[in-house]
């Protein structure tokens, strides 16, 4: 057993960010990065297009805010919306005295571009690799705190409670299957989000809802978890994200017709003020909505992996392209064998992010003392319904400092005698040696139980769903959860065992997935990535509200439901630009 002062599980953007505030506030204690791959390799690296923050001077932190709300469908808590756009130019500063290096316009400011739903130009970017720059950023400023002792390589399997806090995790050393307690004294999950519960996402093959699913388990409710972000453009089979940022620097969105077919729908209402550009840089989740009427019009071309339209970007020509689209041409030619500058780049609707997680306060605090979450692990909520492309890079800072800052403070706060929780880790070492010998001789193979989790999860709760889809869903999930107990593993060793770990993520895959539909179906209304066909509007008497579902004694999700904090901006029309 190892003990530190505070356990960060995650080592992506939220929980180096998290680790880094914890030792500036606090340089006398310990704190354990435990994390599933190595922290380079978390999902962060793979953001592109770039981090939102008001800096430019015709912009404002109230306009960033509004745009933040009406964006969520006022779904978000707007006190964490004013906390998150106050506080997010700070970081992206603090960010680039760390050494991150932003995109510059000749002048040598900081270069912004501009990006969906946003209704002024305040994305700051590193080309197309944003992601990738931040998370280096992060990692390499982490490497001069030696209080920051890291677990790479580390799958947490269940939370530790000591007198009802939250006292650390169990976790599997991937390499030689050893099982061990990683104690603390506060516990901060910086997990990301589940897009592997989808069949067709832009999510890493590590984003299984590990923290949502530990959360929920241990006994913290999980918000708004019905809200599932589809970004409009995924290549076809990979899913692999093509950079709203294209749409950003001037890329046209085209059907079969060569019809830039965008401007026959209803984003939000016309803006009686000049907007930036519109149609192209529409919100996510009505883009994605648009996708599948042009579908059943008939007008995307069928492909052998689904229907597409096309993205445009031949009128930008090789130089633009270049310099500020690097990585979507290497995407390009690498992945679809085409060249963005002389040919048309096939893309359909890809699940993208979660707005739903643990529920959390402002300072990322759950309900379990002791336990933290932030990034999109967590739900504060700044996303509310549907989340504007660019807010989550911040969002990770923003809130993975303050709940670093919170748990550490928490942590002094308990210093004390050791946790017990000897006997919890025998518990879970005997229940993961059973899995392993247990599951030698089931009938069902792990893929094929996952395969099906991830299209009844399209089905169910995909862009359009209805009551009849969630039944169906909460249905298949039941009979899912039958089949995985009888999964078995033919893999025993202990190195690197890659099919246990897929085992236990599907367990945390169908806990999250059981949630999603449950909140889905009690949210009787339209709102933002959650559209109901059979309750085509918005209902704010009914529902201006988050779900919040928690696991009762049975193990079912029981959802309930908890005001929006509204300040200043009471509930209205989204207006977008044509
Ligand atoms: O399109 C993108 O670059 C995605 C950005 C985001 O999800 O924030």
């Amino acid at each position: 057993m190892s003990d530190h002062d505070v356990v960060v599980v995650g080592g992506g953007a939220a929980g180096l960010r998290a680790a880094l505030a914890i030792v500036q506030a606090q340089p006398q204690l310990s704190v354990a990065v435990v994390s599933k791959v190595y922290p380079m390799r978390s999902h962060t690296v793979s953001a592109e297009g770039g981090a939102a923050a008001a800096i430019a001077g015709d912009d404002s932190l109230d306009e960033h805010a509004y745009d933040t709300v009406s964006g969520s469908d006022w779904l978000c808590d707007q006190d964490a919306v004013e906390a998150f756009v106050e506080e997010a130019p700070r970081e992206l500063l603090q960010l680039e005295h760390w050494g991150c290096p932003w995109s510059r316009q000749p002048d040598g400011e900081v270069a912004v571009r501009a990006f969906g739903g946003m209704k002024k130009m305040r994305t700051w970017f590193a080309a197309d690799k944003t992601g990738f720059h931040l998370l280096h950023t992060l990692f390499q400023t982490s490497l001069r705190y030696p209080q920051i002792v890291r677990y790479d390589e580390w799958f947490a399997t269940t939370l530790l409670r000591d007198e009802n806090r939250v006292r650390g995790v169990v976790g599997i050393e991937l390499a030689t299957g050893r099982i061990e307690a990683v104690t603390g004294r506060a516990v901060v999950l910086c997990t990301g989000g589940c897009g592997r519960v989808f069949p067709f996402t832009t999510n890493g093959n590590i984003k299984t809802g590990d923290g949502m699913a530990l959360a929920y388990r241990a006994g913290a409710p999980l918000k708004d978890m019905e809200f599932v972000q589809y970004h409009p453009t995924g290549l076809p089979f990979t899913g692999i994200l093509i950079t709203e940022a294209a749409r950003a620097e001037g890329g046209w969105l085209l059907n079969k017709d060569g019809y830039r077919y965008l401007q026959d729908y209803d984003l939000g209402t016309p803006s009686p003020e000049p907007v930036l550009r519109s149609m192209e840089l529409g919100p996510r989740d009505r883009l994605s909505q648009a996708f599948v009427h042009e579908q059943e019009k008939g007008n995307t071309v069928d492909t052998p992996y689904g229907p597409v339209v096309y993205l445009d970007l031949r009128h930008l020509g090789e130089k633009v392209i270049d310099a500020k689209l690097p990585f979507v041409r290497e995407l390009c030619r690498a992945y679809e064998r085409i060249d963005p500058v002389h040919e048309l780049v096939p893309v359909r609707p890809v699940q993208h992010y979660m707005m739903g997680g643990v529920h959390t306060d402002i300072d990322g605090a759950t309900g379990l003392a002791g336990l933290y979450a932030a990034g999109e692990v967590a739900c504060v909520s700044i996303n509310g319904a549907n989340r504007l492309g660019s807010n989550s890079l911040p969002e990770c800072l923003v809130f993975g400092r303050r709940a670093g800052i919170a748990a550490a403070e928490y942590a002094v706060a308990h210093k004390g005698a050791a946790p017990v929780v000897e006997a919890q880790v025998a518990d879970e070492r005997r229940r993961l040696e059973h899995d392993l010998l247990a599951r030698r001789n089931g009938r069902e193979r792990i893929a094929d139980v996952r395969t099906d989790m991830q299209h009844t999860m399209e089905g169910s709760v995909g862009i359009f769903r209805d009551t009849e889809s969630l039944v169906e869903g909460t249905e298949k999930l039941q009979e899912l959860r039958e089949r995985f107990d009888k999964a078995t593993l033919e893999d025993t060793s202990r190195t690197f065992n890659t099919e246990l770990v897929a085992a236990l993520e599907l367990g945390f895959m169908l806990d999250v997935a059981e949630t999603m539909v449950a909140s889905a179906l009690r949210r009787e209304e339209s709102r933002g990535a959650h559209q109901r066909t059979d309750f085509p509007r918005r209902d704010d008497t009914r529902f201006l509200a988050h779900s919040l579902v928690s696991r009762v004694p049975s193990g079912a999700p029981q959802v309930e439901y908890l005001p929006v904090t509204i300040t200043r901006w009471p509930p209205g029309e989204r207006v977008y630009g044509r």
